[in-house]
């Protein structure tokens, strides 16, 4: 038989050796349980002598006191490691910086796009828009498109399912002209019973599709619409607002501007505006920067308007060329890819 001193060094090593509470609890029940160590040599001391039982009891008890002390003295350091387990698991770092809120800003062809319409607002136009996927009607035949107009085939235009109420094709717009008719023949409804017919003076800005992709073409890219009509404007008056919002735009006097001859179903004469900065990389040289001309007579009878009463002047013009010229970027794509290290050049 072990000595009881033996006992209690056997107790204390298996007691630390738990490495958790139900270890521990497993350990307790080998020294105290009901058939532990130390009840057993209890038990045992029925057979002795009234006064060996005595000496040997006091002895026996001692020792269990000892192994009981052992006992709540781990289960103390057990649940300290715990507690001290969670509370570094828990730990804040109050001393590590604060996680910060980026500032974010606009994207710098709405730049653009806000810039246009303050500078227009400014000379009393409105601002209109319109939808993206729109019928055959707005898009081509109401602009004097022909029906075997290249612009109509499949390969220039992003065709959608669906047809609208005369069974005609639905489209993504291949340009916010449609908004000319949309916006004019709305103007005319609403000013039916009006002696005399508010002049239209609109732009209306917005996303437009076509198929075609590289550095220069994206398919879905920004455009703005300029629509001027009364009873008596001209071509200068279109140079003229024209110029002096290029002038705005671009924050300098030394910018020229020419109209060049070109062709748009819906317009007639129909021009190209040239622009040429005086000063800076592309001093000198002329560059395309929308198409316009004076609204068919055609055009101006679908918006219910008499050609031999009024007269109107459109244009046309790219928001991501007017972005590129005036922050110097080459490459069109730049604008899609969200590359924050181009786009935090922009700052709000
Ligand atoms: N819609 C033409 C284009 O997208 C531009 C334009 C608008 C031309 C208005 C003339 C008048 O190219």
């Amino acid at each position: 038989m072990v000595s009881l001193d033996q006992v209690v060094e056997d107790a204390k090593r298996d007691f630390d050796g738990a490495a958790d509470s139900a270890a521990l609890e497993d350990a307790k029940a080998r020294y105290l349980g009901k058939s532990g160590i130390l009840t057993e040599r209890l038990k045992s001391l029925g057979g002795l002598e009234p006064e060996a039982r005595k000496a040997a009891g006091a002895e026996i008890n001692q020792v269990k006191a000892a192994v009981e002390a052992a006992l709540t003295a781990r289960r103390q350091a057990l649940a300290d490691a715990v507690l001290q387990a969670r509370l570094s698991a828990e730990a804040i770092d109050v001393t590590m910086p604060g996680r910060g809120q980026d500032v974010g800003s606009l994207h710098p062809v709405m730049r653009t796009w806000e810039r246009v319409e303050q500078i227009f607002r400014s000379i009393g136009f409105d601002v209109a828009d319109g939808p993206e996927i729109e019928n055959d009607w707005f898009n081509f035949t109401a602009l004097n498109s022909p029906e075997n107009h290249p612009a109509r085939s499949m390969q220039d235009t992003f065709y959608v399912e669906g047809v609208d109420e005369q069974n005609k094709p639905l489209l993504l717009r291949t340009h916010t002209s449609p908004m000319q008719v949309r916006y004019a023949s709305a103007h005319v409804a609403r000013h039916a019973k009006d002696a005399v017919m508010p002049p239209i003076k609109v732009i209306a800005p917005g996303r437009t599709y076509r198929v075609d992709s590289d550095a220069t073409h994206s398919p879905m890219f920004n455009q703005v619409e300029g629509l001027w009509i009364a009873e008596s404007v001209s071509f200068a008056d279109l140079k003229g607002v024209y110029t002096d919002f290029l002038k705005t735009f671009f924050e300098t006097d030394a910018i020229d501007v020419r109209f060049r001859p070109s062709y748009f179903p819906f317009t007639e004469p129909s021009a190209e505006i040239d622009m040429a900065f005086g000063s800076g990389k592309l001093a000198g040289r002329w560059l395309e920067i929308s198409g316009a001309g004076q609204v068919h007579p055609t055009v101006l009878r679908n918006m219910g308007l008499d050609p031999e009463r009024y007269i109107g002047f459109a244009f046309g013009s790219g928001l991501e060329r007017l972005t590129m010229l005036r922050y110097g970027i080459d490459d069109l794509r730049l604008f899609f890819e969200n590359d924050i290290r181009f786009l935090s050049q922009f700052p709000a």
